[in-house]
């Protein structure tokens, strides 16, 4: 194995800008919400995480837009078609990516308040008002999905973009999440089996075998990555198809 000091350095310096703006915008957060309801704004700390972390995101979004420019991401996306589910959408970076040609639907499905509006400003910016439902809930509530329609194999395409390492009980939701998927159709991802400080992801995730899991998948071995065994931020992506069940 080549020892590629540099590659080391700059994967072990990568990790440590996002924490330093994480807890930047957590201060921020937090002066800003004792000044208007007071030492009582201490009390509910996961909403003062959630705002934090939506302005970190926000903060650095341009930049999270651009790497993602240079990778796979665009086209993995721009194949998603059909009924399509889109986990935590965030502030719907990935709608200009979409081929609305393909896309019949778009169910978002989101849990962080502080993004809502300007993911629903970003659906009118890309002129999806008819195609894309936002659904301001967990990914874990399958009442929710239920409800709209997301049922039992009526999905075309999950689309996961750095989501699954934040949710509750990752094994559950692969597991719903595979149900609702029709079989030959796919799940796109785009994955960190790492995540981030803020936004309650997990660093230690292992994402693909949480996947591999939730049941049988045509596809893993086509799923790319760039983890090194020195890498903090790995990350995995691809598509991997639920194969069509054959009766003999
Ligand atoms: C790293 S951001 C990625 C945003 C977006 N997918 C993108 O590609 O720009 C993770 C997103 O997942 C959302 N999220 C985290 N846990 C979730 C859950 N359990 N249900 C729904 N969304 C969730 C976060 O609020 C955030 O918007």
């Amino acid at each position: 194995m080549p020892l590629d000091f540099r590659r080391r350095y700059e994967n072990y310096i990568e990790i440590w800008d996002p924490i330093v703006y994480a807890l930047w915008a957590l201060r921020l957060t937090t002066l800003k919400a004792i000044k208007r309801d007071g030492i009582a704004a201490l009390t509910s700390f996961p909403k003062l995480l959630a705002e934090g972390f939506a302005l970190w995101y926000r903060t650095l979004n341009t930049h999270f837009v651009r790497f993602e420019n240079t990778t796979a991401l665009p086209t993995l996306v721009g194949s998603a078609e059909g009924i399509v589910l889109e986990l935590g959408p965030g502030l719907g970076n990935q709608l200009p990516r979409l081929n609305q040609d393909k896309v019949e639907h778009i169910y978002g499905i989101e849990s962080n308040e502080f993004f809502i509006p300007e993911l629903r400003d970003k659906v009118v910016e890309c002129g999806l008002v008819d195609k894309y439902t936002v659904l301001a809930a967990g990914v874990e509530d399958t009442n929710v999905l239920e409800k709209s329609g997301v049922d039992y194999e009526t999905v075309d395409t999950i689309l996961s973009v750095q989501v699954l390492c934040s949710v509750n009980d990752p094994e559950a939701v692969a597991k719903d999440l595979y149900k609702v998927l029709k079989p030959g159709d796919y799940t796109g991802l785009w994955n960190r089996t790492w995540s981030c400080l803020i936004g309650g992801c997990n660093m230690n995730r292992d994402i693909l075998s949480i996947l591999r899991g939730a049941g049988e998948w045509e596809g893993f071995g086509t799923l790319d990555g760039d983890e090194e065994p020195w890498s903090v931020l790995p990350r995995a992506w691809g598509t991997l198809v639920k194969p069509i069940k054959r009766f003999s």
